[in-house]
């Protein structure tokens, strides 16, 4: 009875794994679908403390152990998601997804020396159990791998660890990953030599650290969203060492969409994954453009010209980048909204999938400041608008609107689909400098003769700039 209860748990811990992740696929479901996903693993987790018993009928116990670990892991992850800020997610992220590293390779490490007992105690042969110690081998170097990965990843986003690379780097981490695989093949071929799961365990840690070391600080969302996809395999590595199929099913749901995530990122900046990986793109950046041509000069508008242009607009988009998030603007943002709107002149947004620093990084912003979900435009709507627009009003925004990526082939982010705002009438630029954005490079946009920038913080910005307009 209690075994097809327990079965039940993880039924409905599946099912709504997969409802919860198609709930976050769209902003005004997203909340609800982490809800629904939460509540599944909060049921597959209660089910398996109390349910589970062994073939000998016993019980999980160890309670003080079980209840004890989930009340400090509980407190911590929810002061630490409260306390974080919207521009530091990336780094939270990857924080929690090499917990679930760990996670998998310390189940590999405790199962193997399970297994390696019964060997020794003659229960099982060691030819008999090949085929977990592979799964074990498997699930314990992904999930070092993500570990250290993802480690080196949340020190770079933090600034605490810095780019390295030299000469020959790359053939030595073949040569650490190919050591690494060498000896996992041959503790599955003679599981009877355990210390080799602890060199294997070593020899993962460090190609992790030497995975991640020489990408780009700028590059890690990518790099976070492929190891993300790493800790779901070995997690389902787990799930198939148990026979636990909600494990299972969870382990490969996050290894899918992290793919599939990687895979859109790299699309959104049209960049393969293995330039990301061996690249230098956002790493060393520089502050000159890609091409060093002198730009000629820009102009600037000032707060009092910029409101008079956007009040007597019929229609002004708005493009938020990786700055407004920065800045914090986005309730001052959507104050200015509603003030243009109440002078009759129709706002929207225009959202580059990849603006910001994560995926949905502006939905995200937006919805947090109660801006309504139709008035945000996908890049492909956005760009048959702009030519009705009067005024694009872009906020922190600088490489998803630079047309180099459209005309200059030499260009380092040549062929990434862009915001074509220069297709409206009038575009105002708000930055606090002439500084490049991510990739590091310069942007011919705000050279051209429609461009008006008007320097500043976002924030400081829009609250002058809503004070202004509503003395227009
Ligand atoms: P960026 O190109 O990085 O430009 C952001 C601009 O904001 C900077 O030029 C900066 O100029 C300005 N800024 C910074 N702080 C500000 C503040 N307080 N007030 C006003 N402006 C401020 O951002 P983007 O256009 O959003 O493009 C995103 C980039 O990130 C793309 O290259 C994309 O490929 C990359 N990326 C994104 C993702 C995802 S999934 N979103 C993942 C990986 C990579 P100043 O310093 O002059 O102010």
């Amino acid at each position: 009875m209690q075994s097809h209860l327990l079965t039940l748990c993880y039924l409905i811990g599946s099912i709504t794994f997969i409802i919860g992740l198609k709930m976050l696929s769209n902003p005004a479901s997203a909340r609800k679908g982490n809800l629904v996903a939460a509540f599944g693993m909060a049921i597959a987790i209660l089910g398996t403390i109390f349910l589970y018993t062994s073939e000998t009928g016993e019980h999980l116990g160890n309670y003080p152990w079980i209840f004890g670990g989930l009340l400090v892991g509980g407190v911590v992850g929810t002061l630490a998601a409260k306390k974080v800020k919207m521009t530091a997610m990336p780094e939270m992220v990857s924080l929690f997804n090499g917990m679930g590293g760990a996670c998998a390779a310390l189940i590999s490490v405790v199962e193997f020396n399970h297994l390696s007992k019964e060997i020794a105690e003659g229960v099982v042969s060691a030819g008999d159990v090949q085929p977990t110690v592979l799964i074990i081998v498997l699930g314990l170097i992904i999930g070092s791998v993500s570990f250290a990965g993802s480690m080196i990843a949340w020190g770079k986003l933090n600034g605490k660890v810095k780019d390295l690379s030299f000469t020959g780097q790359n053939i030595l981490n073949l040569l650490v990953l190919a050591i690494t695989l060498a000896a996992g093949a041959y503790l599955v071929y003679d599981p009877t030599q355990h210390m080799l799961v602890y060199v294997i365990l070593g020899l993962a840690l460090v190609y992790g650290v030497f995975f991640v070391m020489p990408i780009g600080g700028a590059d890690m969302p990518v790099v976070i969203s492929l190891l993300n996809s790493f800790t779901g395999v070995a997690a389902a590595c787990g799930g198939f060492l148990y026979d636990n199929k909600v494990m299972l099913t969870g382990g490969i749901l996050v290894g899918a969409a992290g793919t599939l995530l990687t895979i859109l990122m790299c699309k959104a900046m049209n960049r393969s994954l293995q330039n990301v990986l061996i690249g230098s793109f956002g790493g060393h950046k520089s502050a000159a453009g890609a091409s060093g041509k002198d730009q000629g000069a820009y102009k600037e508008i000032s707060l009092a010209d910029a409101a008079m242009v956007m009040s007597y607009a019929n229609k002004v988009m708005v493009v938020p980048g990786y700055g407004l998030a920065v800045a914090q603007a986005q309730h001052v943002c959507h104050e200015l909204e509603k003030i243009l709107e109440e002078k009759g002149v129709e706002v929207k947004y225009a959202i580059h999938p990849v603006a910001g620093r994560m995926p949905g990084h502006m939905n995200v912003l937006l919805a947090e400041a109660d801006v309504p979900y139709e008035k945000l435009l996908e890049m492909e709507q956005a760009n048959d608008e702009f030519k009705t627009c009067d005024v694009v009003l872009i906020l922190g925004a600088n490489d998803v609107v630079n047309p180099a990526a459209k005309n200059d082939p030499a260009s380092p982010i040549y062929g990434m689909p862009i915001l074509e705002v220069e297709f409206a009438k009038t575009v105002i630029v708000n930055k606090r400098s002439m500084k490049p954005g991510y990739a590091g490079i310069e942007n011919d946009l705000f050279f051209q003769p429609k461009t008006s920038m008007l320097f500043g913080d976002a924030k400081k910005v829009l609250q002058d700039l809503c004070a202004e307009v509503k003395s227009v």
